[in-house]
């Protein structure tokens, strides 16, 4: 699998965001638990172009689509084209990689398949694809796993991103938490070769975590549309709003990052559904 090279000033961080589960339909006018996700997804990109944080690069973490049809990531495709940056993107467990990979490709000037970006030669991002088809747990599977120890073995110096859909440490919401990373022991076994991961990136519980896991730093991300309660046994939805993430990876290995969130709140969730 082929690398991309970003090189940017060298004496600046490398700034790049995450945009994450967008849902997006194949009829725009359709809504997720009371939410229209292209109207929200447009919303947060607006925002973010609004926003005096440049950027050089996007990653797109998983559920660009809701419905498995290629209409959506055609209006993802449209729609995120208009930052006019690079996108790095990965599957979700709503995602259907036939129609995600076809209509993706469509749009090289600024969507690229590249799963391993190398910034400025000092850090590395790997993409990794933790989907199982139909069902909404992960799983790395062995293509996966001799990927990511390929890579962190290939570039011992590199400072580390991994970024993979499903999340790895646990929200403390058990009907979230029986969706996660199934084996996060083989995944460990592989980052404990290298020193130098500085976060585990993922999308999948719409929303915000900032911890640690066996000492690695975890982040996640809130969605561009519906947002999850924090510390729910059972399902339930949160009245946050849709947001993003920023990132600042700096030459000594240091990572600043923050979430950001709509400032105005127009989508608010249906909160008599009871299931996702
Ligand atoms: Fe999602």
């Amino acid at each position: 699998m082929r690398t991309t090279f970003l090189h940017h000033s060298d004496k600046l961080p490398v700034r790049f965001i995450q945009v994450t589960d967008p849902h997006l339909f194949a009829d725009k006018k359709a809504e997720l638990l009371g939410i229209n996700t292209f109207d929200s997804f447009k919303a947060v990109l607006s925002e973010i172009q609004q926003t005096p944080f440049t950027f050089e690069f996007v990653l797109a973490t998983g559920d660009l689509t809701q419905d498995n049809n290629p209409e959506g990531y055609r209006y993802f495709s449209e729609e995120i084209s208009q930052l006019q940056k690079p996108v790095f993107w990965i599957p979700g467990n709503h995602d259907y990689q036939p129609h995600m990979v076809e209509t993706l490709n469509r749009y090289p000037e600024f969507i690229s398949p590249l799963k391993h970006i190398i910034v400025n030669n000092n850090w590395q991002i790997l993409m990794l694809d933790s989907q199982v088809l139909n069902v909404p747990h992960g799983y790395l599977n062995q293509y996966q796993l001799d990927w990511l120890i390929a890579k962190i073995e290939q570039y011992p110096d590199l400072y580390t991103l991994v970024v993979l859909h499903h999340h790895i440490a646990p929200t403390r919401s058990a009907w979230l938490d029986q969706h996660n990373l199934r084996n996060t022991s083989e995944f460990l076994s592989c980052l404990q070769q290298h020193c130098h991961i500085k976060a585990i990136i993922s999308g999948h519980i719409h929303q915000e975590m900032d911890t640690l896991w066996n000492n690695y730093r975890i982040l996640t991300t809130p969605s561009t549309c519906i947002q999850f309660k924090s510390d729910s046994y059972h399902f339930n939805l949160d009245i946050l709003p849709p947001g993003w993430r920023e990132f600042e990876l700096y030459p000594d290995g240091s990572l600043i990052t923050q979430v950001k969130r709509l400032k105005h709140n127009l989508f608010v969730p249906d909160f008599n559904i009871s299931g996702y």
